[in-house]
């Protein structure tokens, strides 16, 4: 029998009693409320293929493939293979693990900030689990926007700010094929009105942010230094410490996360990955918002 276990004050909640593979449509609405309500949801145990994975991820939305082309399943590539020893599809080689990719997504971010449109969801499916470490941290973007000041909350409405993939950093940008290491800046508004809940959210990626629009230099390092501030924490409002066979989804439209990257670098850890857009979405609708940024 499903049951709906909250794993914090602010955030999460696990769902037992479920099968992903064969979850009828009642149980997924009692799911997806859930899932609206507690923002991460953990399953345990779940046994899926690939394309069992794929199947329950489109039960929220399109999968729209990740931007690093070397990360995508080579048959499916709307699944990406998260995997700290990275291996090239084009070329077939292996490669050694290098430090950027275990410590890769380790920094607060929300997903795809750096595309057009961003992702709806994301699942994250443990495959291989180092023997300490790795953990995954979240915290509920709503409350971030709710503890601001009333002063920031007035000079951030109506800002937006500009995204590329790595950041002003460049962090993990040897990943990219030459096309996407080019892509213009994605930009979206900081404060955004959560489109099935009404309520309203910071939207902030302090790891792929490159400026305020309409800002001169020092203003916009300083409000985006004030907002990184707002949005890092040293546990997040909710850690997960990952087993194999465990499926994490997360709405990415109120919520940041990061993932600790402190385990030992000559273990293995390995998640299949996906996000989701919203019901709806094509890639024609992707390029239309890529062309009126133009
Ligand atoms: C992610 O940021 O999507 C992955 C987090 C993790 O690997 O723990």
């Amino acid at each position: 029998m499903l049951k709906i276990r909250p794993l914090s004050a602010k955030i999460g909640a696990e769902i037992s009693g479920v099968d992903l593979k064969t979850l009828d449509d009642g149980d997924f609405a009692e799911i997806y409320a859930a899932f609206l309500d507690r923002i991460v949801l953990v399953f345990r145990g779940q046994d899926l293929a690939m394309e069992d994975f794929l199947a329950h991820g489109r039960r929220y939305g399109p999968v729209r493939p990740h931007i690093v082309q070397k990360s995508r399943h080579p048959v499916l590539p709307d699944l990406m293979v998260m995997d700290n020893k990275i291996v090239d599809t084009k070329k077939g080689a292996e490669k050694t693990p290098s430090v950027n990719l275990v410590k890769r997504g380790a920094v607060w971010h929300t997903d795809t900030s750096y595309d057009y449109v961003t992702a709806k969801a994301t699942q994250l499916y443990a495959r291989a689990i180092p023997s300490r470490g790795g953990d995954t941290l979240f915290s509920n973007a709503y409350a971030i926007y709710d503890a601001l000041p009333d002063t920031l909350k007035r000079r951030i409405e109506g800002l937006r700010a500009s995204y590329k993939y790595g950041g002003r950093l460049k962090r993990e940008v040897q990943l990219l094929e030459d096309e996407d290491r080019v892509r213009p800046a994605a930009v979206h508004a900081l404060v955004r009105v959560h489109p099935e809940t009404g309520r309203k959210t910071i939207y902030f990626n302090p790891g792929q942010v490159m400026e305020v629009e309409g800002l001169d230099r020092a203003e916009s390092d300083d409000l985006i230094a004030t907002l990184t501030d707002y949005v890092e924490s040293p546990d997040g409002d909710y850690r997960h410490a990952w087993q194999v066979d465990d499926l994490i989804i997360w709405d990415n439209r109120c919520l940041v996360h990061a993932a600790t990257g402190d385990y030992p670098p000559e273990e293995r850890r390995i998640h299949w990955r996906a996000s989701m857009m919203e019901h709806g979405w094509t890639p024609a609708l992707e390029a239309e918002a890529r062309m009126a940024l133009a």
